[in-house]
């Protein structure tokens, strides 16, 4: 039947689309439907299986403080991507480590919870992934109030719409506040609150 083809370049090219078409479903959408786990998010605690992490959902008040993370634009200054380089591990200078410990390099686990990725481009200023528990809440608002107060020279805009908004504060404090926690990469646990 096939051999009409040979000679009827239309049938040729409505058959091979035809084909094409059945290859199409077999291969992309008929597996999804039939193995429903590859949709979820899951975590792998095999180091030979890739990186491992823990999963951690968004609390709604923390929620609510990613989604104003992304309203203000934070991430047209901040990345939040601790990348594999010494640069961005250490404590000393720009890297993402603190109080001299450095901060582990970043993985897939972290960001499986955003519909909007914050890895941001661009570091005008310092990288966010490893901030959980840097700084508390009363330095937080003071920060947001006016940056300059606290770090002399800071080219961070001022936020007082936040600062001075308690449920804003409340909410972006506690988002930030988990950036980099699931790790619990702090050996004296010295996380601020
Ligand atoms: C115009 C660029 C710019 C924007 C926009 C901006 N920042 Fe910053 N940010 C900076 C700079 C520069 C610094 C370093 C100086 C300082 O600490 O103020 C900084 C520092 C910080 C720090 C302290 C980091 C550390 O490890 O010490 C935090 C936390 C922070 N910003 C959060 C935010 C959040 C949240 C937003 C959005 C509401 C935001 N920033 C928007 C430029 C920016």
């Amino acid at each position: 039947m096939l051999s009409k083809t040979d000679k009827n370049a239309t049938l040729f090219i409505v058959v091979a689309l035809g084909l094409f078409f059945i290859g199409g479903l077999l291969t992309t959408v008929l597996p999804p439907l039939l193995d429903k786990s590859w949709s979820k998010p899951f975590e792998n605690n095999d180091p030979s299986k890739g990186p491992t992490g823990k999963l951690v959902q968004y609390t709604p008040l923390q929620q609510k403080g990613y989604e104003i993370y992304i309203r203000e634009g934070c991430k047209y200054c901040h990345t939040q991507q601790t990348r594999t380089l010494l640069s961005d591990v250490t404590s000393k200078g720009a890297g993402s480590g603190w109080k001299g410990v450095d901060a582990p390099v970043s993985t897939p686990d972290e960001f499986v919870y955003d519909y909007r990725q914050t890895f941001g481009t661009k570091r005008t200023g310092p990288d966010l992934s490893r901030v959980g528990g840097k700084y508390n809440r009363q330095w937080h608002k003071a920060h947001f109030n006016n940056p300059r107060d606290l770090v002399p020279g800071s080219i961070m805009p001022p936020f007082p719409w936040i600062a001075n908004n308690p449920d804003e504060l409340d909410a972006l404090v506690a988002y930030l506040q988990t950036r980099g926690r699931a790790k619990n990469w702090r050996p004296d646990n010295d996380y601020e609150q």
